[in-house]
């Protein structure tokens, strides 16, 4: 049975301004007609994910695995063509943005669940897994200011994999934390890939945890995905790449 379709890149690009000085980047914000350089962080990519996918993006640095996964979440846009999405969106990102720093652990769940699209209530029915999930112990009723990094990892990735996303975007991320809390995040993915039925984009240096989530592979260079098919095989071409094999 063919599965729905819940993301879908048509003919995307991304294409970054490099401007030498905020004057100029203002003249071609309003003018659109100051000198600058441009990067195209994505070119003209396109592909689908079925619901319940796992799928790993590999590349070297810059290639644009960031910016496509930043464009699922809407932090960035695309310049052209159309991306779909469709369902909650939860995010482990590397740096736990999007937290008030004034607002204790425990206020930046409602903080973030709203943003999320969640109710009070839906918040209240999740809060106490939150909480346990993170492990923060009294730092959870203190303001995220004095959280150290880790800590702000925690607590991200505790409301991210405890608000039942429907898609899950991690970046990198499973390099912060310590070992335990990795294992469990680890273990908390899997148990949301077989039992809920989740979809997984997977941004990763590390090819060994890519196979262990991902049946599937994308491989960019350069903004363009040069590959697309089982991970293995995504491995293997992401290995000639870099210049493994
Ligand atoms: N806000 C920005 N402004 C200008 N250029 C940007 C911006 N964000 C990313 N870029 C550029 O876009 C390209 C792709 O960056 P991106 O962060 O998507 O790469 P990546 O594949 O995630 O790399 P890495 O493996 O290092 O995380 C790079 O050349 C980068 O310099
Ligand atoms: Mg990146």
């Amino acid at each position: 049975m063919q599965e729905k379709t819940v993301i879908r890149f048509s003919d995307v690009s991304k294409v970054y301004y490099l401007y030498k000085s905020s004057k100029q980047r203002l003249m071609g914000t309003l003018f659109h007609h100051a000198k600058c350089k441009t990067n195209r962080a994505v070119d003209h990519l396109s592909f689908e994910i079925h619901q319940g996918e796992a799928v790993a993006f590999l590349g070297r640095n810059g290639a644009g695995k960031s910016t496509i996964l930043k464009m699922v979440t809407e932090v960035a846009f695309p310049t052209e063509g159309e991306i779909y999405v469709d369902g909650r969106v939860g995010a482990l990102l590397e740096l736990a943005a999007g937290f008030d720093p004034e607002f204790t652990g425990r206020e930046n769940i409602y903080l973030k669940g709203h943003i999320l699209g969640l109710h009070d209530k839906e918040i209240a029915a999740l809060e106490e897994d939150i909480v346990a999930f993170a492990e923060l112990g009294d730092y959870i009723d203190q303001p995220v200011r004095t959280y150290s990094s880790g800590m702000k990892a925690r607590l991200g990735f505790s409301i991210n994999v405890n608000i039942r996303p429907d898609i899950l975007i991690v970046d990198e991320a499973l390099s912060v934390g310590d070992e335990e809390f990795k294992r469990k995040c680890v273990s908390r993915i899997n148990q949301l890939l077989t039992n809920e039925h989740m979809t997984l984009m997977f941004v990763t240096h590390a090819v060994g945890v890519a196979r262990e989530f991902c049946s599937r592979g994308i491989v960019m260079n350069k903004g363009r995905a040069i590959f697309d098919g089982p991970i293995d095989e995504a491995i293997a071409r992401y290995d000639q790449l870099i210049g493994k094999k």
